[in-house]
């Protein structure tokens, strides 16, 4: 018996999700225990109205007692009072409690969220994260505790109505309590019924807000191809299909309280024809037989609320699951336990026989070899699709290696801090992203430790001086978010600005030029070359006439290294894939 209710409360999760939630609400416990135990009272005077009415049609309406009379309602004014106020502070607490939990678990995960690896972000969609970060929190932390505070004062207040029945008769009682927990029953099976709909409407949730993100990051596309209708489309499928899974998990739940309000007929009938024969016999008197009626038929709303609380708390509970699997969850790129500071990067970058593969038996990149000096530059040059840009990112620890291993002054980069390793690297990416805020905000990027001379030198050097000039509110201007209020070639520089605040001695470029025309090609190429000077290079390009004089063009063709060497000793085998290109490009 001990063994299946155990089960059964691990088939529930119950445990497992009561104690994630213990240290979110450790801080603030005593409110919490206040809050829970203000149910008490508040449930328990439900029973003293009905308990008050033995003696009032006892004494009262048959003894005919003027002192009584007075006394009763002036009791029961003052109790409803009591109630009220309790009932007041409950819902005030409990608020106060929800929230702050809330709070704190939306930081706490918001935190986690950050942190995630690149590839986490791959298989998430915007609209997943908003609503498992975000709207799981409110469900499972201030939804649960309101409906906690419900189901406690419910089953407070049923307790004591059993009391009061018990009081009046001990007998009918028994009848009542065997009734109550055959009404009680159907709630054991919510859960099993619902596990499966609240997972596809988890994910049709997250779908919505993802058409959103998309209606409004993908705007321009959306009105150049007229996708209005189709996107329009999409979306009403997404409601649609939430709807009948909302639906249907009505139809499951929705069902209980009536059939719970259908037993407890049985109990009221039989009590009644019960009660009626203890009246008869002299056991009962008609002010108890008032009182027990009253009780159980007060004890109606809770039980059938119950139910539909019940459901909700389950619901809760689920997101809660959601948000345990959240927290749990094991980032791939993560600091060794032992981890050491990178202090700079000054002698060399290796690339030992690094294998990569984004999904599994589908290898990116195969065996590749590489020993940067520090000061050289790397040109990565080779077909689309090829691997260019998966090695480069690997350097920063974007991805996790899957064969070999890359040093940075012979430190393995998995041996030193995630944070220290990505200090010293700076990427220019093809597509920067841009924070919605000011153009100082971005070339900044939160650090407040610079002056106004290497602001100044950042933008000079970053060919961005003109165009601020240009501004009547210069660095201060507002730039909107993603940054769509500045050109191609400007965004392009702004992140070329970011490079030069963050001073790193490494840096990957990423195809930088290969968006713009030829104009805005010409000052963001100088902004680059200015960038590349004295430091470590990694710079992807499709255009060779930018990286002619590297010290190393590196073609990179179906993940493999296929030709090293410089422009010259390239070019000067007519059969080598690097000739090819160049001549195709001219
Ligand atoms: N996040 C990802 N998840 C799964 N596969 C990916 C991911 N990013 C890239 N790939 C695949 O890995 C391969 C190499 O991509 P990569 O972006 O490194 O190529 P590239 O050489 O930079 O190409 P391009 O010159 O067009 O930028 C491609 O086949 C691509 O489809
Ligand atoms: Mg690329």
């Amino acid at each position: 018996m001990f063994n299946k209710i155990k089960n059964k409360l691990q088939e529930m999760k119950f445990a497992q999700n009561y104690t994630m939630m213990l240290p979110y609400i450790r801080p603030y416990w005593k409110r919490a225990i206040l809050a829970v135990v203000i149910t008490i009272p508040v449930g328990a005077m439900d029973a003293v109205i009905a308990w008050i009415l033995k003696p009032y049609m006892d004494v009262v309406m048959i003894e005919k007692s003027t002192s009584a009379s007075m006394f009763l309602p002036f009791l029961i004014i003052l109790f409803s009072l009591t109630q009220s106020l309790f009932s007041y502070l409950s819902t005030y607490l409990n608020t106060w409690v929800g929230t702050k939990i809330t709070m704190d678990l939306k930081g706490r995960l918001f935190k986690k969220m950050l942190r995630n690896e690149a590839s986490f972000f791959d298989t998430w969609n915007s609209g997943d994260i908003q609503f498992r970060f975000n709207s799981d929190v409110d469900l499972a932390c201030a939804g649960l505790l309101n409906n906690l505070k419900m189901f406690f004062t419910r089953f407070f207040s049923s307790i004591s109505l059993v009391c009061v029945l018990f009081i009046n008769s001990w007998e009918l009682a028994i009848v009542a309590t065997v009734i109550l927990i055959i009404a009680l029953f159907p709630l054991s099976l919510i859960r099993k019924k619902i596990d499966s709909l609240v997972t596809a409407q988890t994910f049709s949730a997250g779908d919505l807000y993802t058409h959103y993100n998309e209606a409004h990051a993908g705007n321009r596309v959306i009105a150049s191809y007229n996708l209005y209708k189709i996107l329009q489309t999409k979306f009403q499928s997404t409601l649609r299909t939430l709807f009948k899974l909302g639906m249907k998990l009505v139809q499951k739940t929705a069902l209980i309280s009536p059939v719970m309000h259908f037993i407890i007929s049985f109990g009221i009938a039989g009590v009644i024809w019960y009660g009626s024969h203890l009246i008869i016999t002299d056991k009962l008197t008609p002010g108890g037989f008032v009182s027990f009626i009253t009780a159980l038929l007060m004890l109606y709303t809770p039980i059938k609320s119950m139910g539909k609380i019940f459901t909700s708390v389950q619901l809760s509970f689920m997101a809660m699951e959601r948000i345990s699997a959240l927290i749990n969850r094991k980032n791939v790129i993560q600091d060794k336990k032992d981890a050491k500071k990178l202090e700079t990067i000054a002698k060399n970058i290796e690339y030992r026989g690094v294998s990569f593969e984004y999904i599994a038996n589908k290898p990116v990149l195969k065996n590749i070899n590489l020993d940067i000096k520090a000061g050289e530059t790397y040109a990565f040059v080779g077909g689309s699709g090829g691997g260019k840009t998966t090695l480069a990112n690997l350097l920063p620890r974007f991805y996790e290696i899957y064969n070999g291993s890359i040093l940075v002054d012979g430190n393995d980069i998995k041996d030193v801090t995630v944070d220290s390793l990505r200090d010293n690297i700076a990427v220019v990416f093809q597509d920067n992203f841009l924070f919605a805020g000011t153009i100082r905000d971005n070339i900044l990027l939160g650090r407040v430790d610079v002056s106004q001379e290497e602001i100044e030198n950042a933008i000079e050097n970053a060919c961005l001086k003109d165009f601020i000039a240009s501004l009547s509110d210069g660095l201060d201007t507002e730039i909107g978010e993603r940054g769509v209020l500045v050109s191609g070639g400007q965004r392009q520089r702004i992140a070329i600005a970011r490079a030069f605040i963050k001073n790193a001695p490494v840096v990957i470029l990423d195809e930088a030029t290969s968006s713009l025309d030829n104009k805005s090609e010409k000052v963001v190429q100088q902004a680059i070359n200015n960038l590349m000077k004295d430091r470590t290079v990694l710079i992807i390009a499709h255009r060779l006439s930018t990286v002619k004089n590297a010290d190393k063009i590196v073609v990179v063709n179906e993940g493999e290294i296929k030709e090293m060497g410089t422009h010259e000793e390239l070019i000067a085998n007519p059969e080598s894939l690097y000739s090819t290109l160049y001549k195709t490009q001219l």
